[in-house]
């Protein structure tokens, strides 16, 4: 291929090994937390390795516009004051970018305060399902406007009361969103889910002070309760590093190790993966911070490539970021990756079954798509090609790991699409990687 690289594209050549050590910025699903419950909080929360991507800022510039006070410093350290309970009403619209996350969670926290609020979102956001927030919202009480079941949110925010609520389709996002609303209201509110998803909001709201009560299958909290600021570092965020993971597992003589990685059983579902798939994972150092279990994981690849294996039921719902690499690696392993049950790849921030299958297809790979999956046969070599990131984040950063693989020369489009999570994925990708 004889194109150059711009702003908005990057140009992947083939790698021979991924070799070295790195320490990622902070998990974005925690710093969303963090920054939300912190804005709410009372007194001065302080946080170290503070996630670097546009999403997490624009919790943090919600929270802000709401009354909090944000001191941004180096390194990802961040300081909010929080509003001690009771945010104030904005003139503007409240702006959360290309992130369902600011945009599920803050209605939660914002829907029990007794004051009218608009949330908006960038095209991606505003195409992405707001119905799922609204109805167990509505269900306490409150008043929640969407366009044909889109953004922008317009919660008239009341005293709310509180509800036991069976979540339709596993998300984190939701369930936070309820219990951020249950926090703040008088009685016992319930989320009970099928598959159990991320819990840092649970682990976040116990580290701020409040008292959660976990059973197998549900979560509950008894309102109203204070939070209290708080004092944390935030884990390197896994699925970040899921990236050069499966980029690393790709090639024999790679080593790679993480230090400082988030490891939540709730999110670590990679490892088992990479394991069943062949790879070496080694797991040292953990320690438990904030509630968060951190720790060590060093990754080397099987001498005779990766092996193959079939995702579905819950671990799908628990792999939901991952599945785009996993997929993207799919034709460089023996037997192929199939998925199943993952139909809400579909409602990310692209449609991220097609988009895959579209740019497998377009780097000569075969693959089958369906409503809720792919299959993505093993023992193929696939060719650079021109990526479509579609402007969605993991896209982009997994059919980079597919080029590093591929022969020739892979142009990723929209690549800066990337600084949604990991604004330093391809400067930490050239600083590991050996051609
Ligand atoms: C997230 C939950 C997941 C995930 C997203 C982050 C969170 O979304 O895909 O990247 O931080 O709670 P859903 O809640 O829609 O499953």
């Amino acid at each position: 291929m004889s194109v150059t690289e711009t702003a908005t594209e990057r140009l992947i050549s083939p790698a021979r090994n991924i070799l070295g050590s790195l320490r990622l910025p902070g998990d974005k699903s925690i710093s969303h937390r963090y920054a939300l419950l912190g804005g709410l909080a009372t007194g001065t929360t302080r946080l170290g390795n503070f996630s670097t991507g546009a999403d997490c800022a624009s919790s943090l510039a919600c929270v802000e516009a709401l009354g909090a006070k944000v001191t941004r410093g180096e390194g990802g350290s961040i300081e909010i004051d929080g509003v001690g309970g009771r945010f104030r009403a904005t003139e503007k619209p409240l702006d959360c970018g290309n992130s369902g996350s600011t945009m599920r969670m803050l209605s939660g926290l914002l829907a029990a305060q007794q004051d009218s609020f608009t949330l908006i979102g960038d095209e991606s956001l505003s195409r992405r399902p707001m119905e799922r927030i609204r109805k167990p919202l509505a269900q306490m009480g409150a008043r929640i406007e969407l366009t044909e079941g889109h953004a922008p949110v317009t919660i008239l925010g009341a005293k709310l009361t509180a509800i036991d609520y069976t979540t339709p389709v596993p998300s984190a996002q939701v369930k936070s969103a309820i219990l951020f609303a249950g926090l703040q209201t008088d009685g016992r509110t319930t989320v009970r889910e099928s598959v159990r998803t991320r819990d840092h909001s649970e682990l976040a709201l116990r580290a701020y002070g409040a008292n959660v009560e976990r059973s197998l299958e549900s979560v509950s909290i008894e309102g109203p309760q204070q939070l209290q600021a708080i004092q944390a570092t935030v884990p390197g965020d896994i699925s970040s590093a899921a990236f050069f993971l499966c980029a690393a597992a790709l090639f024999p003589e790679s080593n790679l190790v993480f230090d400082g990685l988030g490891l939540n059983p709730t999110r670590a579902t990679l490892l088992d993966v990479l394991t069943a798939l062949d790879a070496h994972i080694g797991v040292l150092n953990l320690e438990e911070k904030a509630g968060e279990l951190v720790g060590t994981v060093q990754v080397n690849a099987p001498r005779d490539g990766l092996s193959g294996t079939t995702i579905s039921g819950a671990l799908a719902a628990q792999l939901i970021d991952e599945l785009p690499v996993l997929a993207a690696i799919g034709p460089y392993t023996k037997n192929g990756i199939r998925i199943r049950d993952a139909k809400e790849l579909r409602v990310k921030e692209s449609d991220r079954i097609a988009l895959v299958a579209e740019n497998l297809r377009a780097m000569g790979a075969e693959v089958v798509e369906f409503e809720d999956g792919l299959d993505v046969p093993g023992g193929q070599q696939l060719h650079g090609a021109e990526i479509n990131s579609g402007g969605d984040h993991r896209i982009a950063m997994a059919f980079t790991v597919a080029g590093l693989r591929a022969s020739g020369q892979t142009l990723i489009r929209g690549a800066e699409s990337a600084a949604i999570s990991f604004p330093e994925f391809f400067d930490l990708l050239e600083q590991v990687t050996e051609r």
